[in-house]
């Protein structure tokens, strides 16, 4: 199983977009749509305040007929973030994102911001783990018959 660190590895962007909480709602949704990503990390002063997901948006600005372009992100953010350490793995990953029902997890080693694992990453990279051990009992298939 890999850790969180061979993960992050694997993302083509290691960048972490992130939104100051005084930003409107909308500016938020326009770098979500850019980066084509569905959350954001809030970080005020270097420190990270909360996240902003687009559940958050739905939930909290749609459903209340809220607008968006009047809303601050700090209004609707989670401000409880939970986060991993690269040393973890895939599956400690999946456990806290099921029981806490997350997509997105922040990777911070002593106080500092590596990354970003959403639970596509950890599908990818499962998937690509489960596609290599069928490929090996092909090979080892063949090898019995030959
Ligand atoms: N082919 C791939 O490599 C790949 C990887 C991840 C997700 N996906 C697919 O994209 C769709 C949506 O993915 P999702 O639900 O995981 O969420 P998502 O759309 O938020 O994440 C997509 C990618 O953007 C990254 N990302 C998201 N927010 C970020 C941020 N603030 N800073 C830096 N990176 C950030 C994630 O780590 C992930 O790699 C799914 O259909 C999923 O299967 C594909």
């Amino acid at each position: 199983m890999k850790s969180v660190a061979d993960i992050l590895r694997s993302k083509p962007d290691q960048t972490v977009y992130n939104i100051a909480p005084g930003d409107s709602v909308y500016d938020a949704l326009r770098l979500m749509a850019d980066k084509n990503i569905g959350a954001l990390l809030v970080v005020e002063e270097g420190k990270i305040v909360g996240m902003l997901t687009e559940r958050d948006y739905a939930r909290k600005v749609i459903l209340r007929d809220g607008s968006s372009k009047l809303i601050t992100v700090r209004e609707v953010m989670t401000s409880s973030v939970m986060y991993v350490r690269p040393d973890q793995t895939n599956e400690e990953c999946m456990a806290l994102m099921t029981d806490n029902r997350l997509r997105h997890l922040p990777v911070i080693d002593n106080d500092k911001l590596l990354g970003l694992v959403s639970i596509g990453d950890l599908v990818k990279d499962i998937i690509s783990e489960q596609q290599f051990i069928i490929e090996q009992l092909q090979h080892y298939i063949q090898g019995q018959r030959g």
